[in-house]
């Protein structure tokens, strides 16, 4: 099979158009021509999985994040963009990548309709819209649960311990309704801040924290990634089936 088949199945999975539109998806290192001698799904490119390509003679990824690249400014204004060492390994190496990230977030059944399922949200909606009504965030409603009662879900459903919040969250009595957004959602922030009890997501920056206080919003950051993991892994299984192989997926769970 040649890269060009696999990304053709994986569009049809994920597709990839929706994904927001400057984002990085699709084939980012290799060629389409390359003949597919092994795959794995990799959440990003790190020295593992290159290390797991080598040893297991898999010259193509399936990636969530795409791969970094630094923008240089030259004097005459042009940019470049400079792989940066990581990516560049993985060119070297001849490794074919073929990215998802907010692709996979928006698609039905992808990041954000699985976290949706996992916290059986009612009467929900999509915001931080890429392409007609696709979006990577969702707006729904749960169960009433205290705040502590809330939080303790929050580390049940997504296998984590790792959660800060604003000073609002704290003085919440009832929890009805969220919005979610897997891996990093805080600039949609303005979309559902007079909307929701409580907004999910990762990588919260202080002032964010006191701009939700001012709103009377709780916010909750997990992980990065642990709002990412449970979609992929679906995506996995799917790939699998259409496949018939036991694809491996990693990811350092130290960050879940
Ligand atoms: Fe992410």
């Amino acid at each position: 099979m040649k890269v060009s088949e696999l990304l053709n199945l994986v569009d049809s999975l994920v597709p990839l158009e929706y994904a927001f539109e400057e984002d990085f998806v699709g084939i980012t290192i290799g060629s389409e021509e390359s003949e597919v001698k092994g795959i794995v799904i990799g959440h990003e490119l790190d020295r593992s999985l290159l290390k797991f390509c080598i040893d297991k003679n898999i010259n193509t990824v399936i990636s969530y994040h795409p791969p970094s690249f630094k923008k240089i400014i030259e004097d005459d204004n042009t940019e470049t963009m400079l792989p940066e060492i990581i990516t560049k390994e993985f060119m070297d190496n001849s490794v074919n990548v073929i990215t998802l990230h907010t692709a996979q977030d928006v698609c039905e059944g992808g990041n954000a309709d699985t976290l949706v399922e996992i916290f059986n949200l009612k009467n929900t909606k999509n915001f931080a819209h890429t392409f007609g009504n696709f979006g990577a965030g969702r707006i729904g409603e749960i169960n009433g649960l205290s705040n502590y009662g809330f939080k303790k879900l929050v580390e049940n459903k997504l296998n984590t311990s790792s959660i800060r919040t604003n000073e609002y969250f704290d003085k919440l009595n009832e929890i009805k309704k969220i919005a979610i957004l897997p891996g990093s959602g805080t600039q949609f922030i303005d979309e559902i801040l007079e909307e929701v009890d409580v907004f999910v997501t990762g990588d919260i920056s202080h002032r964010y924290l006191l701009k939700a206080d001012d709103a009377s919003m709780g916010l909750l950051q997990v992980g990065h990634i642990t709002t990412e993991i449970p979609g992929m892994k679906k995506f996995v299984e799917n790939l699998n089936k259409a496949l018939n192989q036991e694809l491996e997926y990693l990811y350092k769970d130290f960050y879940e």
